[in-house]
């Protein structure tokens, strides 16, 4: 007998057929001597109907147990699944007592429940759809930049610099180091490296030889906080492109990103991201596609704290030109826009890192940066475009203090440098926008987040 995936008997026809699977056991039941399972292997949401005798398997086979069947495809009497599999035989590979085994059968257990069991949680009808549904974003993300003619670069997990200047870094040095350097004992790369906050720095590098490029990876942030939306280690997509003045041109790719993406998941995975919009967030679908429907929505940063202002709303942050948007504001604007996602465009120029292009405009100065907030979650992009003008980058830097920790920065600047501009859209955050996830744990296989690294 051949060895098949449960997806491909699920949906064969080949009744009479010999095969042999191999799964976990997700429900029994016996009725006389007959011994109904429910078997899954990952392959899809859906289960496959085992029947067997009853009395040879009925002790052995429990809840979880891990089992390799032989047997034969039948059509099955039941309206709801076109096959079943008459088992000639059936090993346990692996047991599972069903009193220390952390999941109950039939119960549907709530995400922060099944967060406990980092190790065992993909074990779960929800967080095996979450696995699958991410496999196919990270898939569907790529296919849209090749498409697009995007060169992927892979960008270095270890860097020398905080692109983003927030010094949240991790620094890094070999085990047995973190007492710090002493004068004969030198950092391992002779200079303070870090795991990377962005690969925009990287990426800046290319447009120099090519016009469109992305990179997507892990990247770290050593935020202390405890919110619902920060990692300690996140995935982001980023992407740059060259020989553009236009702001328009970046938030452009970015509601295309979003689009098609998105689309292309809801026609790949449509089984388990039902089981999101119903069992996780009902309704959520409607609002998703409220989304997709709408041409995303623009406000300046200055229109944006007027609307905050006169919004009567009790904010524990007041809001002010010049401060950072918070959460609570981000919410908000989007509600305030119909719930359609939204681009805040010109930020304070003193709010923005050093790479951030200067409007030049008075009386408030801002920068050409663009935040994409989207409903329930805020801020879900961030990007700009890049200070291309040598004398202003320069004078900015020397003002920092970074002029000369940037130099090559600087050089990229004098030998053939065109106008460019990019973006970073947080996965995670991707995640909980289109499956309706309230916590950012719960998107991502092992979350990490201060005081917490286990596994
Ligand atoms: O807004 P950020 O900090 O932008 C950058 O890093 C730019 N250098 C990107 C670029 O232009 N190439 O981060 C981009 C996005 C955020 O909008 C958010 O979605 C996500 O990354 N993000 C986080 N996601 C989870 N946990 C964290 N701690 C995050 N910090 C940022
Ligand atoms: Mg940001």
């Amino acid at each position: 007998s051949s060895k098949v995936r449960i997806c491909q008997v699920l949906s064969s026809q080949e009744f009479g057929k010999n095969v042999q699977i191999q799964g976990w056991v997700r429900s029994v039941r016996s009725q006389k001597e007959i011994l109904f399972l429910h078997v899954n292997d990952g392959s899809t949401l859906q289960s496959l109907q085992v029947v067997a005798n009853a009395e040879l398997y009925k002790r052995c086979l429990t809840f979880g147990s891990a089992v390799k069947i032989s047997g034969t495809l039948e059509k099955s009497p039941h309206k709801k699944q076109l096959v079943e599999l008459q088992a000639d035989s059936i090993q346990v590979i692996g047991d599972c007592n069903p009193v220390d085994y952390p999941f109950k059968i039939k119960e549907r257990h709530s995400l922060e429940y099944i967060r406990q069991f980092p190790h065992l949680r993909c074990r779960t009808k929800t967080f095996g759809s979450l696995l699958r549904i991410r496999s196919e974003a990270s898939t569907a993300i790529q296919s849209f930049f090749k498409d697009n003619g995007f060169v992927q670069i892979h960008t270095p997990v270890i860097t020398s610099n905080d692109c983003e200047g927030a010094g949240e870094l991790f620094q890094i040095e070999p085990a047995g180091r973190e007492q710090g350097p002493s004068e004969d004992e030198p950092h391992f790369f002779s200079v303070p490296a870090f795991l990377t906050v962005s690969g925009q720095l990287h990426l800046e590098v290319m447009t120099g030889a090519f016009p469109c490029v992305y990179t997507f990876g892990p990247t770290f942030r050593a935020e202390n906080s405890q919110s619902r939306r920060h990692l300690a280690e996140f995935y982001m997509v980023e992407a740059e492109i060259a020989f553009t003045h236009s702001l328009e041109d970046i938030t452009t790719v970015m509601e295309d990103l979003f689009k098609t993406a998105t689309e292309c998941i809801l026609s790949r995975c449509s089984e388990d991201v039902e089981l999101y919009h119903k069992y996780v967030a009902p309704g959520h679908m409607d609002r998703l596609n409220h989304m997709l429907k709408n041409k995303f929505k623009v406000i300046s940063y200055t229109e944006a704290v007027d609307v905050l202002k006169h919004s009567q709303q009790n904010f524990a942050f007041r809001p002010e030109w010049g401060c950072d948007l918070q959460t609570e504001h981000e919410k908000y604007l989007v509600q305030h826009c119909g719930n359609i996602p939204l681009f805040v465009i010109n930020y304070p120029y003193n709010l923005k890192p050093f790479y951030a292009r200067n409007n030049e405009d008075k009386p408030q100065h801002t920068a050409a940066a663009v935040d994409l907030l989207v409903p329930g979650i805020g801020e879900l992009c961030g990007g700009s475009l890049r200070e291309e003008r040598l004398e202003l980058l320069k004078s900015r830097l020397e003002k920092t203090g970074l002029k000369d920790t940037y130099q090559w920065y600087l050089e990229l600047r004098q030998f053939g440098s065109v106008p460019h501009g990019g973006f970073g859209m947080g996965f995670e955050r991707y995640l909980q926008c289109i499956l309706g996830v309230d916590n950012i744990k719960d998107v991502i296989p092992f979350p990490r987040f201060s005081h917490s690294c286990v596994l």
